[in-house]
């Protein structure tokens, strides 16, 4: 299917989403979270692919959402029809990974649904930031909950309120980013990690990304309890059964469909 915000490009298990806007460096409108939706969920049941990669250009993940678009604006369009709540949150709904690839700038909304993502590889010409102060209004998509909870509240604090924005270094060494690559290499890298996990269990993988989310919203030891369910029901299943022969044969594990 064509999209007219997205470009699509298929890497064997792995494929990549990326974000098209070029004229207007990736800043998020309506079409394109309708898009991104669509595509995520599309993609979240083809048995043919185990990851998602999220990116946008060299020279933006995204400037934030749609700054032209939502102006004019008022309570009722933003409140009574659900503005950000419509149509940015089905990326949380995705069971798959989700990887995001930063390059360039990453504010406002931008930096919010790269945090969505499951975890996040960045180029160094990355640049992250909320804005949002500087056209009046607060973050909407989760930057005054997400960004504490991945960087501290020191440093979220002070990018939400100075709109200062943070290099890739500075959001690895923050925990924001977990890899950074040169930006002519950054593709290749982060396909080539997709592609690692894609070869692993489709089904574990997933697993592993419910309890992860799960330690976001549970106590410690409701989380632990969770994670034990699966592990212990792991034991009923082929990729257990497969991953674990193959170590004992000192062979590799083919988790093909599991
Ligand atoms: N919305 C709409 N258009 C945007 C945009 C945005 N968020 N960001 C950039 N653009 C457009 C510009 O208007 C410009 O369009 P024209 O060529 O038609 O004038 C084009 O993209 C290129 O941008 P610049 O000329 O500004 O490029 P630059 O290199 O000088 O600056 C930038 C780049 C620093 C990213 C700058 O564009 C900028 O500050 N953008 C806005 C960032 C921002 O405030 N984001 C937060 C938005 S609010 C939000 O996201 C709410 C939320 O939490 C959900």
């Amino acid at each position: 299917m064509e999209y007219a915000d997205l470009l699509i490009e298929n890497h064997g298990k792995v494929v990549v989403v990326r974000l098209n806007r070029p004229k207007a460096m990736n800043a998020l409108n309506d079409n394109m979270m309708n898009e991104l939706g669509e595509a995520l969920r599309k993609f979240d049941k083809d048995p043919a692919i185990n990851v998602i990669v999220l990116t946008g250009s060299e020279k933006a993940f995204a400037a934030g959402a749609d700054i032209a678009a939502m102006a004019n604006y008022d309570y009722q369009e933003t409140y009574g029809n659900n503005y950000i709540g419509r149509n940015w949150e089905h990326i949380l709904d995705i069971r798959k990974p989700v990887i995001g690839v930063v390059s360039g700038y990453c504010l406002g909304g931008g930096c919010e649904l790269a945090m969505m993502c499951d975890f996040l590889i960045a180029a160094d010409s990355a640049k992250f930031g909320q804005p949002e102060i500087k056209v009046g209004v607060t973050p909407g998509a989760g930057g005054t909950q997400r960004l504490p909870r991945a960087i501290s509240k020191s440093k979220a604090m002070d990018m939400l309120l100075t709109t200062r924005m943070i290099d890739a270094l500075e959001a690895e060494r923050t925990g924001l980013v977990s890899r950074v690559y040169p930006a002519a290499e950054v593709m290749e890298e982060s396909i080539k990690i997709a592609q690692g996990i894609a070869e692993m269990p489709v089904s574990v993988a997933m697993q592993i990304k419910d309890c992860v989310n799960q330690a976001y919203e549970t106590t410690l030891s409701q989380g632990v309890a969770y994670e034990r369910r699966y592990f212990h029901a792991g034991f009923g299943t082929p990729a257990q059964k497969e991953g674990m022969s193959a170590f004992l044969e000192k062979r590799k594990p083919d988790f093909e469909g599991l």
